[in-house]
């Protein structure tokens, strides 16, 4: 695996790759991996022939007060941990190989999607989210990009974005792939965030996923509101917890006859965790 920290020596083994006829695989993450990171490089690594990482902890996406100086950063265990999975490039660039001075790259704007749920409690998170993300996909020009479910709006905006910009014309296709989540065997969303709670803390976190669990057999929301609640640790300082259009993320009163999403933000001490369950009853 190469470790590459410039964007040109990027540019150059890309085009190595597709010149010999490779799909080319990209995986954008913020580093500090864990299994459903691995799930996503290992899925890429299935469907295309050259596999880009990219680890970069993008300030822009950050508020104020957010965590951004204590994210946890541990390069030299991503790397070791890619290379023995066997991705082909890790992308770590410094903040001015993404932002150069001299050439500032636009900031894009997540529009009314990026204002709810995780868009609302973290202002300007999405415009960050989407801005690297268009810039990091113009650097690799991936054919197939790999994404998680478990940051549903984030997979969301990364679509309709992608769905604007190749109607008109600004980019070529890039195959957009979700991949599930990974739990661990309590049920709780695999997160790099994780490592900061306390053994008494995963035990109110794992209620997270329980209470999705509990709501997914109703089809009313309100029923499944209530079915989540009754299980959540009230501990957990419930941010929001919806049901909506799987997609559209548009507030649903039920799911019948629909792909909805059962969505859910929570505080856990000082920790923001975020999950969802697909309740698909379009069958
Ligand atoms: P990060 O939080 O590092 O996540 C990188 C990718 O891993 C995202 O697509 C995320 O959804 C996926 N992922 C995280 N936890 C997962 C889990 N338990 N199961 C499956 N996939 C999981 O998301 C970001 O970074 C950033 O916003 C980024 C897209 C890199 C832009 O800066």
């Amino acid at each position: 695996m190469d470790l590459i920290y410039k964007v040109s020596e990027l540019k150059a083994a890309v085009e190595g790759a597709r010149s010999q006829g490779k799909r080319i695989g990209f995986v954008p993450t913020m580093g500090a991996l864990h299994e459903g990171h691995v799930s996503l490089v290992k899925r890429a690594m299935q469907e295309t022939q050259f596999v880009v990482v990219s680890v970069f902890v993008n300030p822009l996406q950050f508020g104020e007060g957010e965590d951004f100086d204590k994210y946890p950063r541990a390069l030299g265990v991503d790397a070791n941990l890619l290379a023995d999975i066997g991705a082909d490039v890790l992308f770590a660039p410094s903040a001015s190989e993404v932002y150069p001075k001299e050439n500032p790259i636009p900031s894009l704007s997540a529009g009314e999607l990026g204002e709810v749920f995780e868009g609302k409690s973290r202002p300007g998170h999405f415009d960050g989210m989407l801005t690297v993300v268009n810039r990091l996909f113009n650097l690799v020009e991936p054919d197939a990009a790999f994404f998680g479910a478990k940051d549903a709006q984030q997979v969301a905006l990364v679509r309709k974005m992608l769905a604007e910009q190749i109607a008109a014309g600004k980019r070529s296709p890039i195959q957009l792939v979700e991949c599930e989540t990974v739990r661990d065997s309590h049920g709780l969303a695999l997160s790099s965030r994780n490592r900061f709670l306390s053994p008494h803390e995963v035990d109110i976190a794992r209620s997270i996923s329980a209470a999705l669990t509990a709501a997914a057999g109703h089809e009313s929301a309100a029923k499944s509101k209530a079915a989540a609640l009754a299980v959540l640790n009230p501990e957990a300082r419930l941010d929001y917890l919806e049901l909506v259009d799987a997609d559209s993320f548009e507030v649903l009163d039920s799911a019948a006859n629909k792909k909805a999403r059962l969505i859910i933000a929570c505080m856990v001490g000082q920790t923001r965790l975020i999950d969802n369950l697909v309740i698909d009853r379009t069958a």
